[in-house]
């Protein structure tokens, strides 16, 4: 397997997919945005850095993120292939990644568009829940966990997201228009966009992914 491009906007599933992906086919999920939570949790100076724009529904600046991208797929585990989630959300970043790959000698195989009604989005960014302990999402009507406000695989509790509060949702929204929904043009002459339809079950849209995939 190569490496896969997740693209989509805030509460497309980009996550709840890439940790099914995972978990089937042994490949890491590269989230910016779990990473960046990451550092921002543990004070680091990136995390310091990060967290202003994150809060305000902002884009961290292409450089900071590309710097972290390029390290993380220099590790060893991404040699059978990687999840991009949440990367790239610029023309320079997806500019950086092609030659990040080359460099690498790694080669992006499909970018995998996912395709939401907008109204659907704010539901579902509305009623998150992510575990504390091992990242896992749930949602409070549409991916209910079986104890209120305790994660099924590790017992952990759940919190909703510092950004998922509708006035911070709106501009994320507003942040993927304007300056991410342009990579689909940016990868359009290459062959490799696959939109995949991200409304209704979970499980029916990961078994149309892995259909493209295969
Ligand atoms: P990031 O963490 O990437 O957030 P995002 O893009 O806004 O995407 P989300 O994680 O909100 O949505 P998702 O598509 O993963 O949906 P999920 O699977 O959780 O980025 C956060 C911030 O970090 C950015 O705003 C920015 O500041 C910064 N950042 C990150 N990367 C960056 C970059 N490259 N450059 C610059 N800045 C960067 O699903 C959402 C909910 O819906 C869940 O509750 C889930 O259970 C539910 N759900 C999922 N699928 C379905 C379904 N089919 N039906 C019903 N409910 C569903
Ligand atoms: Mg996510
Ligand atoms: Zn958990």
């Amino acid at each position: 397997m190569m490496g896969i491009i997740l693209l989509g906007p805030p509460g497309a599933g980009k996550g709840t997919q890439a940790k099914k992906l995972t978990e089937e086919f042994g490949i890491p999920q590269i989230s910016t945005g779990d990473m960046l939570r990451a550092a921002v949790k543990s004070g680091t100076e990136l995390g310091l850095t990060a967290k202003s724009f994150m809060d305000a529904g902002g884009l961290v600046p292409d450089e900071v993120v590309i710097g972290i991208v390029k390290e993380r797929l220099a590790l060893a585990d991404c040699g059978k292939g990687f999840i991009l989630d949440g990367f790239p959300r610029t023309i320079p970043q997806a500019q950086a990644l092609d030659r990040a790959a080359a460099e690498l000698g790694k080669e992006i195989g499909f970018v995998l568009s996912l395709e939401v009604d907008p109204v659907e989005l704010m539901e579902r960014l509305c009623g998150r829940r992510t575990c504390t302990g091992c990242g896992a999402m749930y949602h409070v009507k549409f991916n209910v966990p079986k104890a209120e406000g305790r994660c099924d695989k590790c017992g952990a509790p759940l919190v909703q997201r510092d950004d998922d509060k509708e006035e911070t949702i709106r501009k994320r929204l507003d942040n993927y228009n304007r300056s991410t929904a342009p990579l689909l043009d940016y990868y359009k002459g290459t062959g490799k966009i696959r939109t995949v339809m991200a409304s209704g079950d979970i499980d029916a849209i990961y078994r149309s992914i892995v259909g493209i995939l295969r």
